[in-house]
Formats: C-alpha cells, sequence, structure tokens
C-alpha cells in the first residue's frame, strides 16, 4: 500500500498539556497553539490551580501567551483536585473541563495531592452528579516499575463506586491499564506518543537519556507494543494526550533530572511518522481528535492542519531573549513528516 504524501487533520486535539506560568508559558504556549484546536491544561502550578479566580486568571495568561492563535486555540482548563463544595464546582462549570488528580508525591508539583482516596469521594460524588470528568495520575508511590499496575485497584473501585462519573486513565504506560479499558463502561484514558515509542531501555539502558525520564516511567517492550497497537487500532476509548512538560535545560541536565519530556513542537509530525510507518494513517484522525470529541462531546474551533510527507529536523532547543533553554524530545533529529506552513 502507497501512503499519501499529505494528510489533513481536523481539529487536532492534546488532551494532556503542561504549559505552566511566566517566561516558560510564553516560549511553549504558541507551538501547541499553532497545531491544535484545544488542549487539556495541566493544573499543577506552584501553587496548584485550587479556585475559580486563580482558573480564569491562568486562562487569561495563556490566551494572552498564544496571542492571535488565540482564535483557533481553545484551553480546557483544569482544577487540581482538593474537597470542593457543590457551590465552588458549579460556579467554576461554565470555565471548567475536568478536575486532576494527582496522589500525594508522586509527580512534579503533587505536594498537595491527595493521601486517601477515600477523602476524595464526596467531591467525586459532586462531580459525578454535575458530570464533571476526573482526570487521574494513576500512580502509587510503590517501586517505581510496579506504580501503575498498584494503582489499577483504585480505578477499579473508583469505576465500580460512580458509575455515572467519567474517570479517565491519564498517560497509561503498561498493557495491563489498557485491559482495563475494556471492562468498565466508565473507564477511558489518554497516551502519550512517546509511550508509543520508546521503553525503559531508551531512557536507561545505554546513556541516562534525561529527555526521556518522565512519570510515569516508561516501562516494557511489550507494555509499548500493547499501547501502540491500539492507538493504530483507534481504540475508541483511548484519546492523545501528550503530558507535554517543559522543564528548563538546567533542571533536566543537572543532578536530580525533572520529570517531564517536551513533546509539543514535534507532536503531530512524529504521530504521522509513527502511524504512516505502520500503514495506520487513516486511523490517525480519530485518535488525535474523534473520539475526544465523541467521549467528552467537546466543540472546538473549526481548524484544520496539513502534514507533509517532507523532512523535518527538530529544532536542537528553544530559547527566549533572557536564557530560558529548553529540549525538545527528539531533539536535532530528522523526521519524515513536517507541518505544511500557513498559507
Ligand atoms: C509532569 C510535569 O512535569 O508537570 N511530569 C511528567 O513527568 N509527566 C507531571 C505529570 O504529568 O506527571
Ligand atoms: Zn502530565
Amino acid at each position: 500500500m502507497t501512503s499519501p504524501d499529505s494528510l489533513k487533520l481536523h481539529r487536532p486535539l492534546d488532551m494532556h498539556l503542561h504549559l505552566r506560568d511566566g517566561a516558560m508559558l510564553q516560549l511553549v504556549a504558541p507551538l501547541s497553539a499553532a497545531s491544535l484546536a484545544a488542549a487539556v491544561i495541566m493544573p499543577n502550578l506552584v501553587p496548584p490551580i485550587t479556585s475559580l479566580e486563580q482558573l480564569l486568571a491562568y486562562r487569561q495568561r495563556i490566551l494572552e501567551a498564544v496571542g492571535p492563535l488565540a482564535a483557533s486555540f481553545q484551553p480546557l482548563m483544569t482544577l487540581f483536585f482538593q474537597p470542593y463544595s457543590h457551590a465552588l464546582l458549579a460556579a467554576a462549570q461554565p470555565h471548567l473541563f475536568a478536575l486532576k488528580l494527582y496522589p500525594h508525591g508522586v509527580t512534579t508539583n503533587s505536594d498537595s495531592g491527595i493521601h486517601h482516596i477515600q477523602a476524595a469521594e464526596p467531591t467525586l460524588a459532586l462531580m459525578q452528579d454535575l458530570g464533571i470528568p476526573l482526570l487521574v495520575h494513576g500512580e502509587t508511590t510503590g517501586f517505581v516499575l510496579d506504580r501503575e499496575a498498584q494503582f489499577l485497584a483504585t480505578y477499579q473501585h473508583l469505576a465500580t463506586r460512580f458509575p455515572r462519573l467519567r474517570i479517565v486513565m491519564e498517560h497509561i504506560t503498561t498493557a495491563a491499564a489498557l485491559s482495563l479499558l475494556d471492562r468498565f463502561e466508565n473507564l477511558f484514558a489518554t497516551v502519550t506518543a512517546h509511550h508509543l515509542v520508546i521503553t525503559l531501555d531508551d531512557v536507561l539502558g545505554g546513556l541516562l537519556q534525561p529527555h526521556l525520564f518522565c512519570k510515569p516511567i516508561a516501562k516494557r517492550p511489550q507494555d509499548r507494543d500493547a499501547l501502540l497497537a491500539a492507538a493504530l487500532a483507534a481504540h475508541p476509548k483511548l484519546m492523545l494526550g501528550s503530558d507535554s512538560a517543559p522543564h528548563p535545560q538546567h533542571a533536566k541536565e543537572g543532578c536530580g533530572c525533572a520529570a517531564g519530556v517536551f513533546s509539543a513542537p514535534l507532536l503531530l509530525p512524529r504521530l504521522a511518522q509513527l502511524f504512516d510507518h505502520h500503514g495506520a494513517l487513516p486511523h490517525l484522525q480519530a485518535f488525535v481528535s474523534d473520539h475526544a470529541i465523541r467521549i467528552h462531546r467537546l466543540n472546538p474551533p473549526d481548524k484544520t492542519i496539513t502534514l507533509l510527507r517532507q523532512p523535518w529536523t527538530v529544532p536542537a532547543s528553544y530559547q527566549d531573549a533572557s536564557g530560558l533553554r529548553v529540549i525538545p524530545w527528539e531533539a536535532g533529529q530528522q523526521l519524515s513528516w513536517q507541518i505544511a506552513p500557513p498559507t
């Protein structure tokens, strides 16, 4: 089968994106806004987004950072999960996409995450009644390779106890998480582009690669292969969520490497290359948009991105005039697809 030389993606979405704040926000937000119709914005700032006022102010800073791209890019805002009242959730709902639950201490800026899932249940009941989705960083603080597997029992508990709550298992990395999707009607999942490509060997099987270090850590080849097969087959409950998580170069390359892969600049070209390689380009539209629109009944701006099968080299870094520098995934490598320049 010959593959086409170009591909149009209608309303591409990133269902899990870290845009940060301040200078980093200014640097990275336009990179996502240029090629996406909407993105779900993570609330793990310092301090986290826990009030409607903070959420609206952060949304405004994002729109200012993307400038003219704001007309065709919708930030879907989230609150950092903590016990909330019905009054607060009801007031926030028109401006809110979802709540993001972090267990305490499992990843970057999760110090105010929850200690016991029981303490979350009154708020989860309110969310179920209001129809607000729950996004979960599903890891325990156990042995690093087992953290996601150990959390699966909590997903089962939540899915059973709150059968009308839409629960998204964020950035899944294991075949076991994937198999849960088929067992609970109200469970959905996002997966990153990098977890469709790398395994733990790429992170630390040779020289240590700090720019591939993220939470959850990449797992075994059979896990990566199961996730990839599901994405390529357009599994109807699996959505793209890049988890693009930029950190300054010094925080990644110094001792005590921060967790996060910065994939925003190459997200769609890298996925086109991957799906093309496996003869699955016709399924990319569903993975990057259609499933999320159906599952969450979204109505993002009408935006079409054209990708071309032409070589493009990922920039070695992105930086601003103040010296902030961030290194993307596959920096300096040549990809076989690129985004068509705007006409
Ligand atoms: C994310 C970050 O840096 O905010 N890091 C990561 O490794 N993915 C947080 C997260 O999503 O876990
Ligand atoms: Zn994340």
